[in-house]
């Protein structure tokens, strides 16, 4: 089993990246530790040029963000941490890959036209090309097992599209150079929703900084946050049909199962009957209890530079060697002498 997945720096690491994703990083990590499989994580600081940065910003919130995914749990001695610029395969792997991808593939990705929006014209080449990186950052290592939330799973089949036609085109039967990857999307938090609007997904680039949780606020910050969560003023109901045309309240009980693990049924059983008035601030104290200690981690490591550095530093020469072989393999069968 090979277990990989990325986020990119850009901003802090949200509630929705840890209930829907890093969670489950850490997870799989603690599980391979038993069953001898491997796991490597990465910043996706490629991925983030794809939309208008600020080179300073870049370089700092990679750091951040790697501190964020060691305080979440990621442990650098038994996972490869790196960010993805330290290892130039994935950008030569992405470029190979072109050459299989399909237009007709690209056009069809709904996360170009939501980044792109009415500027199509204007958008980089890169956010249009983005999904044949990642399709790059999971094959180059033979990936098996990629934990994403929802949102990710279109490049994941992309990237199995990808991997199937390349071997189809270019390799023997019995000898395929890419190994098809299956996404792991946690059911009971694959879209953590808005805290100011249930039907838009919580995400790193809204506005609003009211509209998510960060890992980077502080216990106060969180409280508010829930606090000032957009509701409506109905008791919850005792089922979850009750729901239905309430995304807001779906949204709220559906995180309040997924951090304490268990169901949004479980939840309204116990809730059933009340208002937003109580059901808040069990929440937030939920919230609180759990993003807190990671927090404190984070805000510790987070000044470490030398520390943050050395681990993408080692990170960054595991992954080389992991890759070297697909990548040459890749080349072979493209028909590209290397020397
Ligand atoms: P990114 O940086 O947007 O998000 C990182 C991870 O968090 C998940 N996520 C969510 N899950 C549930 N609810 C939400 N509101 C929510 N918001 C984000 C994402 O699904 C993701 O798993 N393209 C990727 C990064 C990437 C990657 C890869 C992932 C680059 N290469 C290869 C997997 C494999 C991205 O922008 O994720």
């Amino acid at each position: 089993m090979r277990v990989v997945s990325g986020i990119q720096p850009t901003g802090s690491l949200h509630l929705g990246n840890y209930l829907g994703a890093i969670r489950n990083w850490v997870r799989m990590q603690d599980a391979m530790a038993e069953d001898g499989g491997q796991c490597l994580f990465f910043l996706a600081d490629l991925h983030a040029i794809s939309m208008p940065h600020n080179p300073a910003e870049l370089r700092a919130a990679t750091l951040e963000m790697t501190a964020a995914l060691v305080a979440c749990g990621i442990d650098p001695a038994r996972s490869v941490l790196f960010n993805q610029a330290q290892v130039p395969a994935h950008a030569e792997l992405q470029w190979l890959l072109t050459g299989t991808a399909r237009m007709g593939w690209l056009n069809r990705m709904t996360q170009f036209k939501d980044k792109s929006g009415k500027n199509r014209e204007g958008a980089s080449v890169a956010l249009y090309t983005y999904p044949v990186l990642q399709a790059a950052d999971v094959l180059l290592y033979q990936a098996t097992h990629v934990p994403v939330g929802e949102d990710q799973k279109q490049h994941l089949e992309l990237a199995r599209d990808i991997a199937q036609k390349f071997n189809n085109d270019f390799c023997e039967p019995d000898a395929p150079v890419f190994t098809l990857p299956d996404p792991i999307v946690p059911p009971e938090a694959a879209r953590i929703m808005s805290l100011r609007d249930g039907t838009a997904k919580m995400s790193k680039s809204d506005p609003s900084d009211m509209s998510r949780i960060n890992l980077a606020d502080n216990p106060d910050t969180m409280a508010k946050k829930v606090k000032k969560a957009k509701t409506d003023p109905e008791p919850l109901p005792g089922e979850l049909a009750g729901l239905a045309g309430r995304p807001e309240a779906l949204n709220l009980v559906s995180i309040y199962a997924a951090i304490e693990g268990s169901s949004p049924e479980a939840v309204l059983a116990r809730f059933a009957g009340q208002g937003f008035g109580a059901f808040k601030p069990a929440m937030a104290e939920l919230v609180v209890e759990t993003l807190g200690p990671i927090r404190q981690r984070f805000v510790e490591l987070k000044e470490d530079r030398e520390s943050l550095d050395a681990i993408l530093a080692r990170g960054a020469l595991h992954a080389r060697d992991i890759g070297v072989p697909t990548l040459k393999a890749a080349y072979d069968a493209l028909g590209l002498i290397r020397g």
